[in-house]
Order: structure tokens, then C-alpha cells, then sequence
């Protein structure tokens, strides 16, 4: 199976969809929508999923707590987690949910093939058992030897369970890292996988439960049902149609381009889903990667970390873009990064408000106070000219090394140099001085040229991170919607003579970071 270099096929892991989502949660999400957004601009047929995981024991459980079913429970969860991407401007292309009824008729099937192969067979998984929880654990999960979920006394207890032949592909997977070391990605995490799972010897995994009833059930012994795993990680195959009447996603998007996720589930995806695959002799997917945790323990302003945290309150009080840009820069890549609000208010006031904020309203401005808000004619270039010309135009470029490498900071930080290059360019060619004399004005109108485009060179380039601030530069230069492609990026002559442009306030109001803080103190 070839699919077309064309596409690109991009997936969050699913979410549970048992709790209140943070900051942290936004970020893997965050992240794919970047890139699928830039894919798409770039000329790709993007097919961008993410969803819910909605079985196994935490929900069933929650569920009757709330005197609710687990699948009426899971409605209600669903619902919030397709709120939150709505207000983060997540631009997926499907959404699924593991209770969907064509998803779990797919992981029969694959259960079943599996099985038929001898990939899957059955004995007996030996755990802790919590008898009023009902639930088996391993002896990792349990905390100082009690039940990680009630804290009681466990005892050891056998279970009649499935168990995939994990152990079986360990060599395939030694050699699919050694040929493709682009394959799980930072490359750090192949060493965590090698010497902590791989080279200590692989087990087979119980991948069934008796003991859990809110799941897929096993096709051919319905007292078992499927666990977790094969449950969860099919979900980017079946969500393609794969094992369902109509496969044509499957064909055309096959295998991903890229899964993403934090680290904690890394070993899930970069050991246990391509050894499934390889058991379906399906391609695996190109790339795998692994990103940081953003942490909260930095802190030190707010008692309760719950609100300083919450999505919800952050996009209202400072914007989303404000949001997107703050976890897409200020997050180093592939590491962890701590959260404060002093960080995000201080990147918030340097780059946005007072480097492309006023870049904006400085021109605009200068063009109305000049030109009466009219474009004026670009004449001979000289050397300064031709250097911030270059950047623009070479900035795409950048920006597409920086993504195909997975990248947010480095590709934010090519498009932000363009900015602080854009003010210099102000400061060296002191418009306001040139205004005064009438025999430079065709040098003057040249210098507000330059600017103003490349204004819509950052604009355009934004556009897949930051979409309102994008939208909100379009309308000042009156371009109309923000294209859909980067087709405008070869040239720089998108703005034409005579064009209209707007002038108006700094797109980001500055905030006194003091006084800010101080007011959350109060309120959270
Ligand atoms: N349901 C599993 C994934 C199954 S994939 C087939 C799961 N769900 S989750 O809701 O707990 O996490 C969803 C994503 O958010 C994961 O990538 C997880 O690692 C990520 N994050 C959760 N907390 C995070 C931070 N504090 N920082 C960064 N990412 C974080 O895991």
C-alpha cells in the first residue's frame, strides 16, 4: 500500500472523558491543529482525528456514582470535551469516540483476527485483586500495596484473561527504531524504549477482562471484553473505516504521518500499537512523537492551581491567541516546560502587544497619516530594503523545516524574527524623519511598501497558530478572508497600490503584570 506524498494524516491520542480537562491537556490538541493547519496551507490533503476513550472500569464506576449509565454518563463528557476544542479553535476533521458502534465492531473484527492468527490466546493473568472494587491490578499500580482506587487491602487472585503475543515482535521492533530512527520522536525516547521495555525481555499483554463490563466485548467469549489497548490505539485505524464497509479513508490516509502525545503513553504507541500493526501486516505509521509535560508546580501564585489552569478562564481573560501562542512558544519542544502566568503574561506583553502589536499599528498608522491610508508605490529597493524583503519570502521556507521536524517553538521563532526584523527596518529608515522632507516621499512611500507587506507576510504565516490575530490583520489591510493556501508567499506583491488600509488600536492591549497577578490573588 503507497498512499499519496500529498496527504497527511495526524492524530491526538483520545481522550478520557472522565474529568475536568487543563491547560495541559490543550497541548497535544493545541499542537495538531498547528499542524494540520499548516499542512493544509502547505498544499496537503490533511486528515487531522481526535476523540474520546470512553470504556473500562474508572468511567462504569463514575457513572453509578452519578446514577447514570456509563454510555449516558459518557454522552454528557463528550459533549464538554468537543466544547473546549470548539473554544481552542481545534480544527479536527473527525472526532471519534470509542463507543461508536463502527468502532467497536472494528476491534471485534481485529480481536478476531488476531485470534485466528494465534496472535491472541488465552490463559491466565496472575494480579492483585481489590474485591470491593471488583478490579484486578499489577503489582506497579498499587500504592505502598494497597488499591490504587480505595486504598484497601489487595489480595493475589488469578483471572481468566487473552493475552497478545507482545513478546513475539520484540526483534521487529528492535530493527524498525535501528532502520527508521525518525520513527519515535525526540530521539531520547528510543533509548527510554530499548533499555527500560524492549531489552528487558517483553511480556504478552492481557489485552482481556472478566472483571470489566462497560468495554468491547471479546466476539466469540462474551464473558471477557476487550482491555484498554486494543480498544483504544485500533481507534486511529477504525476511524479511517478500516474493517468496516466503506474503507476508503483507510486506503487513501493509511498509515499516519504522525501520531502525537505526551510522554506517558509513548511506550503504548511506540511498542505496543506498531507490534499490532505488524501482527495485521498493516504499514505503520511514519512518525511517533512524544512531547513534555507542561507542569504547574512553578506556580507560586495562586493557592488553587484549578482555576489558573482552566482553559475556560485563561481564553477569556487573556484571549485565545494569547493561549495558542503561550504553549506553542514558550513550551520547549519535546522537554517539559513549566507553567506561570507571569511567563505567559510577560510573552503575552514582549512579542504580541509590543513587537507584532505595534508593528501593526505603527504602519497602519503611518499609512493613514501619510498616505490617507492608501498603499503607496514601491520604487527602487536598496540593500536594508532587499534583506527584510528576503526574510520575508524565505521565512515560509523556515517555518516548513522547522514543522516537518515537529518544531512549534523553532517555527514560531522564524516568524518572529520577521517581526523584530520588520521594527528595526522602522527604526533604521525613521519614516517620520522622511516624512519631513518632500524630496524623499517616493523613499518614504517605499519604506511603508516594505512594512505593510510583509505585515501580510506575517499575517498569512501566523495564520495556522494564531487565526484571530491573523483574521484581525486581514480585515486592517482590507485583504478579505485569510487565504487557505501560502500560494501568496512566492512574491512579495500581494499588496498593491492604492490598496485601503485600516489603522486602529494595538491588536493586544498590554497588561500590567504587577497588578495582575495581584488581582488573581484575589479572585482564585
Ligand atoms: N486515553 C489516553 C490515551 C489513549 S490514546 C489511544 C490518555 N488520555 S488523557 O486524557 O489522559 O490524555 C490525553 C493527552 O493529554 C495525552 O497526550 C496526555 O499525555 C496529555 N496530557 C495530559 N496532561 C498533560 C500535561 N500536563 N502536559 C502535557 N500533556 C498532557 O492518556
Amino acid at each position: 500500500m503507497q498512499k499519496n506524498d500529498k496527504t497527511f494524516y495526524i492524530t491526538t491520542p483520545l481522550y478520557y472523558s472522565s474529568g475536568k480537562l487543563h491547560l495541559g491537556h490543550c497541548y497535544t490538541t493545541v499542537v495538531c491543529d498547528c499542524l494540520a493547519r499548516f499542512k493544509r496551507k502547505d498544499g496537503f490533503d490533511v486528515f487531522f482525528l481526535t476523540g474520546t476513550d470512553e470504556h473500562g472500569q474508572n468511567i462504569a464506576k463514575k457513572a453509578e456514582e452519578k446514577g447514570l449509565s456509563p454510555k449516558e454518563f459518557v454522552d454528557m463528557l463528550y459533549v464538554d470535551i468537543k466544547k473546549l476544542w470548539q473554544l481552542m479553535r481545534i480544527s479536527y476533521d473527525k472526532f471519534i469516540r470509542t463507543t461508536d458502534d463502527y468502532h467497536e465492531r472494528a476491534v471485534q473484527k481485529i480481536f478476531e483476527k488476531l485470534y485466528d492468527k494465534g496472535d491472541i490466546y488465552k490463559a491466565e493473568y496472575e494480579g492483585w485483586y481489590c474485591s470491593p472494587c471488583e478490579s484486578f491490578w499489577t503489582e506497579s499500580q498499587l500504592i505502598e500495596g494497597k488499591c490504587p482506587d480505595c486504598h484497601r487491602e489487595v489480595v493475589k487472585a488469578k483471572e481468566e484473561s487473552y493475552f497478545f503475543r507482545l513478546s513475539k515482535y520484540a526483534d521487529s521492533l528492535l530493527k524498525l527504531y535501528q532502520d527508521n530512527p525518525e520513527f519515535l520522536q525526540p530521539a531520547s525516547r528510543v533509548n527510554e524504549m530499548v533499555n527500560n521495555f524492549i531489552k528487558p525481555g517483553l511480556v504478552d499483554l492481557a489485552v482481556s477482562r472478566t472483571s470489566v463490563t462497560w468495554g468491547v466485548p471479546v466476539p466469540f467469549d462474551a464473558k471477557h471484553s476487550v482491555y484498554v489497548w486494543i480498544d483504544a490505539l485500533s481507534n486511529y485505524i477504525t476511524a479511517l473505516g478500516y474493517e468496516s464497509e466503506n474503507d476508503s479513508l483507510f486506503k487513501k490516509y493509511w498509515p499516519a504521518d504522525v501520531h502525537m502525545m505526551a510522554k506517558e503513553i509513548v511506550r503504548f504507541h511506540s511498542i505496543i500499537w506498531p507490534a499490532l500493526l505488524l501482527a495485521l501486516d498493516l504499514p505503520l505509521p511514519k512518525h511517533v512523537y512524544g512531547h513534555g509535560w507542561l507542569l504547574f508546580g512553578g506556580d507560586k501564585m495562586s493557592k488553587s492551581k484549578g482555576n489558573v489552569v482552566d482553559p475556560y478562564f485563561l481564553v477569556d481573560r487573556y484571549g485565545l491567541d494569547a493561549i495558542r501562542y503561550y504553549l506553542i512558544r514558550e513550551v520547549p519542544f519535546g522537554n517539559d516546560g513549566v507553567y506561570t502566568t507571569e511567563a505567559l503574561l510577560n510573552r503575552f506583553n514582549s512579542d504580541l502587544c509590543n513587537s507584532l502589536g505595534n508593528l501593526v499599528s505603527r504602519t497602519t498608522a503611518m499609512i493613514a497619516q501619510y498616505f490617507d491610508g492608501n498603499v503607496p508605490h514601491q520604487s527602487e529597493l536598496n540593500d536594508n530594503d532587499k534583506e527584510l524583503i528576503d526574510m520575508a519570502t524565505g521565512c515560509l521556507d523556515k517555518c516548513r523545516a522547522a514543522i516537518d521536524s515537529f518544531n512549534m517553538p523553532q517555527a514560531m521563532s522564524e516568524i518572529f524574527a520577521l517581526v523584530y526584523r520588520a521594527n528595526k527596518y522602522i527604526d533604521e529608515n525613521t519614516p517620520w524623519a522622511l516624512a519631513k522632507d518632500e524630496s524623499k516621499r517616493e523613499r518614504l512611500g517605499t519604506v511603508l511598501y516594505n512594512l505593510i507587506e510583509t505585515i501580510r507576510f506575517i499575517a498569512l504565516l501566523i495564520s495556522p497558530f494564531l487565526m484571530n490575530t491573523a483574521e484581525e490583520i486581514y480585515m486592517r489591510l482590507n485583504k478579505g478572508e485569510v487565504p487557505d493556501n501560502f500560494d501568496s508567499l512566492h512574491s512579495f506583491d500581494g499588496m498593491k497600490e492604492g490598496d485601503k488600509v485600516t489603522k486602529g488600536e494595538n491588536l493586544f492591549t498590554r497588561i500590567n503584570v504587577a497588578k495582575e497577578l495581584e488581582e488573581l490573588n484575589k479572585i482564585l
